[in-house]
């Protein structure tokens, strides 16, 4: 096994989602056995993870949370405690938010986006870090998924984009304050993956189309290549990676 990661407990948010589940199972395949997960609304999609996660020989743990309300961070953290005791690998994966045009957004639209998408992810690293004996240590890994809408306007975007340039920005400002804990803190932004947040996009067909055709790797971007990527961040040998943004889209995001 190159990427051994044998004896690590994962929290994944999100793992009723494509991406999320592959990337649980991705680390149980590189020998995590603890692995918690949240999802919200989907317990199938749940309930399926888990069931591939304990096909693949891993122990998992499922965790309800609305994370665009203010205090489920806190409850998620508890959970989190009460299924592994500490935690090694955070992947703040899940994700929400109001695609409209800008100037349709509202105060509600950009609080429910903002919370789901940044406050969560800060307020479970805080929850995970914080204390006399904290969640979290040396050798710990905290990866966010952001999106090219983080940097680039995106129609229909503006609400999330923004929300993903604030997970970004934490998650630089936490790499800076974890070093000297032996923690790194990483962001992985995917090109266009066909899950279930593309169908909510009206013109779904359009962008996968105009991605494929525009992504000189020949393809769109799938779960298990955000995964890979995610995993290896994870990994004893990405030890000097941090405070980074690495881009996984087949080369999408390059071309002008
Ligand atoms: N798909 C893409 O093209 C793409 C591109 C770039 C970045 N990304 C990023 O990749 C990540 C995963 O996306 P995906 O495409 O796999 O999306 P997805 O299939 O729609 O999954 C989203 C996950 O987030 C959870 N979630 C949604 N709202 C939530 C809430 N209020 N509270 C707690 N959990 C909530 C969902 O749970 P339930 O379903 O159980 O409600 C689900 O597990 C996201 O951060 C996304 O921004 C995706």
């Amino acid at each position: 096994m190159l990427i051994d990661l044998t004896g690590r407990r994962a929290l994944v948010t999100g793992g009723s989602g494509a991406i999320g589940r592959a990337i649980c199972l991705h680390l149980a395949a590189s020998g995590v056995k603890q692995v918690a997960f949240t999802f919200f609304s989907n317990h199938a999609g749940a309930d399926e993870t888990a069931r591939l996660l304990t096909e693949a020989g891993a122990e998992p743990h499922i965790i309800r949370a609305n994370l665009a309300h203010e205090e489920a961070a806190g409850e998620v953290v508890a959970a989190t405690r009460a299924a592994l005791g500490g935690v090694d690998i955070f992947v703040s994966n899940a994700a929400s938010g109001v695609l409209k045009p800008a100037v349709e957004l509202r105060e509600k639209h950009w609080r429910w986006t903002m919370t789901a998408n940044a406050q969560s992810m800060l307020f479970l690293a805080k929850g995970f870090l914080e204390g006399e004996a904290p969640m979290m240590g040396s050798g710990g890994r905290i990866i966010a998924l952001s999106s090219m809408g983080a940097v680039r306007a995106v129609p229909q975007y503006t609400m999330v984009g923004a929300s993903k340039a604030a997970l970004e920005s934490v998650a630089r400002g936490l790499s800076a304050e974890l070093g000297s804990r032996g923690i790194t803190v990483n962001v992985v932004s995917p090109g266009v993956v066909d899950t279930w947040s593309l169908q909510q996009f009206p013109n779904r067909e359009q962008l996968l189309e105009i991605a494929t055709l525009r992504t000189p790797m020949g393809r769109i971007t799938n779960p298990e290549d955000v995964a890979h990527l995610v995993t290896f961040l994870c990994s004893p040998q990405a030890q000097m990676i941090t405070g980074q943004t690495l881009v996984v889209d087949g080369g999408y995001g390059v071309l002008a």
